[in-house]
């Protein structure tokens, strides 16, 4: 049965070793930079966003690989032209919309990302 990922971009080798590089990091890094915060005693519910935003300066936090599946498959499916994505992070899920966009024949994708360092990073990668 075919899937909404037959003949997608997602499925080159190119796309799918920056994909895993991304996941793999977030798998192996994340997890320590939340239980540091979990153990500082700091409240979530009283720490700001912006506060937030620098304790996981460091932090991924991507959507996991499922749910990027299924972002590029909803997507994909309605055919979208444009994207806006709030919480741009390290560009994982922009990854995925890029891709739907691109094999829907193109579009335009408006990330924002409140961390001035998360943006310097994503503002130098100029290709995957
Ligand atoms: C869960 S992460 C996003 C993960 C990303 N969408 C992905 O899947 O790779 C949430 C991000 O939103 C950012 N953020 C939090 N509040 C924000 C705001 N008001 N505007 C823009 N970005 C914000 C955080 O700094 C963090 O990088």
């Amino acid at each position: 049965m075919a899937t909404a990922t037959t003949n997608s971009i997602l499925l080159l080798p190119e796309v799918q070793s920056v994909l895993e590089r991304l996941h793999t990091l977030a798998d192996t890094g994340d997890e320590v930079i939340i239980q540091q915060f979990l153990a500082s005693g700091a409240d979530w519910n009283s720490t700001s966003s912006e506060q937030k935003a620098t304790v996981f300066q460091s932090a991924l936090l991507p959507i996991s690989r499922d749910v990027g599946r299924f972002l590029y498959g909803v997507a994909r499916s309605i055919s979208a032209q444009r994207i806006v994505e709030f919480g741009t992070s390290y560009g994982v899920s922009t990854i995925y919309f890029a891709a739907a966009l691109h094999d829907v024949g193109g579009g335009l994708i408006i990330g924002s990302e409140l961390e001035r360092s998360k943006v310097t990073k994503l503002r130098s990668c100029t290709s995957l």
